[in-house]
């Protein structure tokens, strides 16, 4: 069994599928890790993560990045989203993608082009949004609980950016697929949000 997530930065779509893997006893891929990695990567390095070539060296990087503190930054998510516009980027990352939703017993996924590109039969599909706004204060909060300072229009800004260059781009660009079923948290707190994305997934596997 495979549940696709996909959705913007922000949007609630890693801790809905963490709840899910955990809820269906599945294991879950939060597959923005792979693009930071290699994003990452390529700066560390001195390379242009807007040069093709260059980014896709940084794609065979050393898994121990994936333990980096310096992944989860809003600027390393900026250098993801430049890096992951390559089609050969992209093409670089897909097997590992489809290998681990193809592991016996199945998988969770999380990212922008599961439902379309990287498991587009998986079980069920959920397309997770919220408002940009919304999206910053979450980020705000998160960032003043480590009591770093956050200025909210700045992170308003940095959100549409990136979901201007992830749903803009030319490869696989974040699009909600075809069946995927639309969740907007906007409105509602954690909690609900993943009652809401389970019985989602409970409907569309009983059609399938
Ligand atoms: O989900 P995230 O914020 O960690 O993702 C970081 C960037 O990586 C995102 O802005 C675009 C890119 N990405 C992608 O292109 N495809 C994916 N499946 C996951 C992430």
């Amino acid at each position: 069994m495979i549940i696709a997530v996909d959705g913007p930065a922000a949007s609630g779509k890693g801790t809905i599928a963490k709840a899910l893997a955990r809820h269906y006893g599945l294991p879950h891929l939060d597959t923005g890790l792979l693009y930071r990695a290699v994003g990452l990567s390529v700066a560390r390095t001195g390379g242009d993560p807007d040069e093709e070539k260059s980014a896709l060296a940084a794609c065979y990087f050393d898994d121990t990045l994936l333990d980096d503190p310096d992944l989860r930054t809003e600027a390393t998510g900026a250098l993801a989203s430049r890096v992951s516009v390559h089609g050969a980027v992209r093409a670089a990352l897909v097997q590992r993608q489809r290998d681990f939703a193809n592991q016996d017993g199945g998988a969770v996924l999380d990212g922008r082009d599961i439902g379309t590109v990287i498991a587009p039969d998986a079980d069920a599909k959920l397309f997770i949004t919220a408002s940009a706004r919304e999206r910053a204060r979450r980020r705000a909060l998160e960032m003043e609980s480590r009591g770093v300072a956050a200025d909210i229009e700045s992170i308003v800004a940095e959100i549409e950016a990136r979901d201007a260059r992830d749903m803009g781009r030319a490869n696989a660009p974040l699009v909600q697929a075809d069946g995927a079923d639309l969740l907007d948290t906007s409105d509602l707190a954690i909690d609900a949000a993943v009652q809401r994305a389970i019985a989602l997934v409970d409907a569309q596997l009983e059609r399938h």
